[in-house]
């Protein structure tokens, strides 16, 4: 059986980063995934939008291995992540960041340590080492070295989520995993969080799994999204092609709402 992470296949070139096949999850009798099915190509920015309570943040977390599944299959990086020794999944786990929907920082934690909770889980540095490389994290996602001593309560909602998104990327992953990494920001805060995305991505050559309702981060940053509808991915494409062939309910009036308008205006 393979479940050593040496013995394990890696992806060959071209293989989808993430691949989903046949995902089936049950909360008792409330199916919520059924039979779904979803690649995630290396170095894109993948959108997963569905109606709230779909099931979007439920799939991210048997994605990433945070609940068990009933059927089907996950692989990250070529490996089935269901078949895997729990050694081999604390070792991949530092190859992806994730931040969750409600920021999870832990509030008795400054900035700084939040941003160290990975690199003391995963690695043994000297702490002023983790100290540099904390600052370091804190400056990529544009926050000013005073909010590395402040505790989550004391910032703001957009720097929470900036402070989350240095957490994940701590151990430089290369997929991140955002849960509607703009919910609660203002137009310009959300705007401002999308560039930052984006310029994360092309400079460190990121995968981004990006969980959203906001068709402004879908037109500005997303290579392509994925629509959830009856706990299937029922259509995946470029944000432009799911606008100008919406043939699904769901995506008919997402897409070319009078929101979506808007933010087509402001592309
Ligand atoms: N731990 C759990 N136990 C039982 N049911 C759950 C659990 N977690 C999620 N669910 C159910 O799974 C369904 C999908 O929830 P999920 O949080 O994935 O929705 P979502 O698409 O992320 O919604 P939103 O856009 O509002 O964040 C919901 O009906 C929810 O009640
Ligand atoms: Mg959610």
């Amino acid at each position: 059986m393979q479940n050593g992470s040496d013995t394990q296949i890696a992806k060959s070139q071209g293989d989808p980063i993430i691949r989903v096949r046949g995902l089936t999850k049950r909360y008792g009798a409330h199916t919520v995934l059924e039979n779904l099915d979803l690649d995630v190509e290396e170095g894109e920015i993948l959108g997963v939008v569905g109606a709230s309570g779909g099931g979007k943040s439920v799939l991210l977390r048997c994605i990433i291995g945070l609940e068990n599944i009933q059927a089907g299959r996950v692989e990250i990086f070529g490996r089935d992540m269901t078949a895997m020794s729990d050694k081999a999944r604390f070792e991949i786990d530092t190859r992806w960041g994730v931040l969750f929907q409600d920021g999870a920082l832990f509030g008795g934690l400054t900035v700084l340590q939040n941003i160290q909770v990975p690199m003391r889980e995963h690695l043994k540095l000297p702490q002023p080492i983790a100290d540099e490389l904390a600052h370091l994290k804190l400056s990529m996602v544009g926050l000013a070295p005073e909010a590395a001593g402040k505790y989550p309560s004391e910032l703001s909602g957009g720097m929470r989520k900036r402070a989350g998104l240095a957490r994940a990327l701590a151990l430089d992953p290369e997929i991140v995993f955002l849960d509607e990494p703009t919910s609660g920001l203002d137009p310009i805060g959300a705007a401002a969080f999308d560039r930052l995305i984006r310029r994360l991505q092309r400079t460190l050559g990121l995968t981004v799994y990006m969980v959203t309702h906001d068709l402004d981060s879908i037109f500005a940053v997303c290579d392509r999204v994925a629509v959830l509808d009856g706990g299937r991915i029922v259509r995946t494409g470029t944000p432009d092609e799911l606008r100008r062939s919406p043939d699904h309910p769901w995506i008919e009036s997402y897409f070319c709402g009078e929101r979506a308008r808007a933010a087509m205006a402001a592309t």
